[in-house]
């Protein structure tokens, strides 16, 4: 019997203090809605991981599975190591000895399934004005969905949020499944993840919950995202909001007790739509009926919070305009700040690479070398070379290696950056491609003809920010002295 090299070596208590190592086993699509054990992939591919392997890296990526029996090597697509919890080696490789392994085995969720289960819960009001139409509706997604793939590779952060937010939920999910007594143990599991327009929330909270199903697959072999549209509660019909809202909470308990084992994330976007602060409408004209709709959501909230097998992830732009009663039911709330510049660079990096990998942007790759590379007295010298795809340095090595070359490709987009500062995350993103469109000609160009396009798309950009802070000044001004009778 194959006998693991961790268990050979350590005892149970020196286990639970060593860092986890996550890794992700995405088992192949089947197509025709077949649903795999991954409980017996997850132990074999455990096995065979410590069999085989050393050390593993972060980001390491394994595709093929020699030594894995059959049929489990070929429903495989590959194996990920994501990240290591409580680990912090700058190197990124671990010793398997040194660590906990998490294997996490997943297989996406088709369209099919997706639309199958969507149906069911779009809830229909037939009694608002007589009009038989879909108001309130949600997004219903099962997770790990095919929809979301991808998404949380994209986002960057300077400070370790997607981490620190994963490993705490999933943590409080766990620790809610052990049934702990709801009197002494007073938590919600409420989520506020807030910070200026287009710092990544919403792709966040989506990401977030595409990877909190396979963090807890081995507890909940079932997950949905169910996504509530907040907008659409907010009924123009007085007195229909908080009816509304009272049906969607209804909604998901009846879920809630029809699936008791699955992971369900509620989402609710932008949530200062519905729990603005009761002060501020009382001491104004609006109508109660918002007032009542934030007490439905309060009592929503408080019936939810029984069920062991539920979270829910907000986001709004306004912390100070939600209510404080809302607020203080919350948990955990999480600033997501505008980026800076590292991750900025890597978001144009990404972009540029894209366009290039579809045949956009020319294929090239960048080096500073010796002038003779034997002596290493001799001076630095800038190089590119013709590559297939593009590869930009990482922005690490832009600062250490390609400063003194003003005019080399890698400067040029790191002072893109620093012209970007200040541009949300949407705004990066959006550049790249929208500035070749805007200010460069034919269906391919080299890389310094689109780094000069995306600088002239970032001028243009500050310059429209500055247009609009101007007239938005100038009516203020003509607003004052209208309210002065001047
Ligand atoms: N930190 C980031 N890393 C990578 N991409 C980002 C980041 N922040 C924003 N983006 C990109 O910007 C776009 C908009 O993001 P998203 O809609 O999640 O922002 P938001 O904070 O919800 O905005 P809003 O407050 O306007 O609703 C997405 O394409 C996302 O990929
Ligand atoms: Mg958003």
């Amino acid at each position: 019997m194959d006998v693991s090299v961790n268990s050979c070596i350590s005892s149970p208590v020196e286990d639970s203090q060593r860092p986890i190592l996550h890794v992700e086993a995405r088992v192949k699509c089947a197509g025709d809605g077949i649903i795999v054990r991954t409980d017996l992939i997850r132990d074999e591919v455990t096995e065979w991981l410590l069999n085989n392997f050393i050390v593993l890296s972060i980001g390491q990526m394994i595709s093929s599975f020699e030594g894995l029996s059959e049929p489990h090597a070929q429903a495989l697509e590959f194996i990920l190591v994501t990240e290591c919890s409580r680990g912090n080696l700058e190197s990124g490789a671990y010793q398997l000895q040194q660590v906990q392994l998490d294997v996490q085995v997943y297989q996406l969720r088709t369209r099919s399934e997706q639309q199958s289960s969507q149906k069911s819960h779009i809830l229909e009001d037939s009694t608002v004005a007589g009009d038989n139409v879909a108001i309130a509706t949600a997004r219903v997604l099962a997770l790990p969905s095919i929809d979301l793939e991808g998404l949380w590779e994209t986002l960057d952060y300077d400070q370790p949020v997607q981490s620190t937010l994963l490993s705490a939920i999933s943590r409080m999910v766990s620790f809610s499944a052990r049934k702990l007594d709801k009197w002494t143990i007073n938590w919600n599991r409420l989520i506020l993840i807030w910070g200026p327009p287009g710092s990544g929330k919403t792709s966040l909270c989506r990401g977030l919950a595409q990877k909190l199903a396979i963090r807890l697959g081995k507890d909940y072999p079932q997950s949905k995202l169910f996504e509530i549209n907040t907008y659409s509660l907010g009924s123009k019909y007085f007195g229909e909001s908080s009816k509304l809202v009272n049906g969607m909470f209804e909604n998901i308990e009846t879920l809630l007790q029809e699936e008791e084992d699955t992971f369900i994330c509620v989402f609710m976007d932008e949530i200062e739509t519905l729990v603005a602060r009761r002060d501020r409408a009382l001491s104004s004209n609006e109508p109660f009926d918002a007032i009542r709709a934030v007490d439905a959501v309060l009592t929503g909230l408080d019936k939810l919070k029984e069920h062991s097998n539920v979270i829910i992830v907000c986001t709004s732009n306004l912390i100070t305009a939600l209510d404080q009663a809302f607020l203080d039911r919350v948990d955990i709330k999480q600033y997501i700040p505008q980026l800076s510049s590292r991750p900025t660079y890597n978001i144009y990096k990404d972009c540029l690479e894209e366009l290039s990998q579809n045949g956009i942007i020319e294929g090239v790759s960048f080096d500073v070398v010796q002038v003779t590379p034997d002596d290493p007295q001799t001076a630095l010298q800038y190089v590119e070379q013709a590559a297939e795809h593009l590869i930009l340095p990482t922005f690490d090595e832009v600062l250490l290696h390609y400063g003194s070359f003003p005019d080399a490709i890698p400067t040029l987009l790191a002072n893109a950056v620093f012209e970007s500062e200040g541009l949300s995350g949407r705004t990066v993103r959006r550049l790249p491609a929208l500035s070749l469109v805007l200010y460069s000609n034919g269906t391919r160009c080299d890389i310094r003809t689109a780094i000069e396009a995306l600088r002239m798309g970032i001028a243009s950009e500050w310059q429209a920010k500055t247009e609009a802070m101007m007239t938005m000044a100038g009516e203020h001004i003509s607003g004052t002295t209208q309210a002065n009778g001047q």
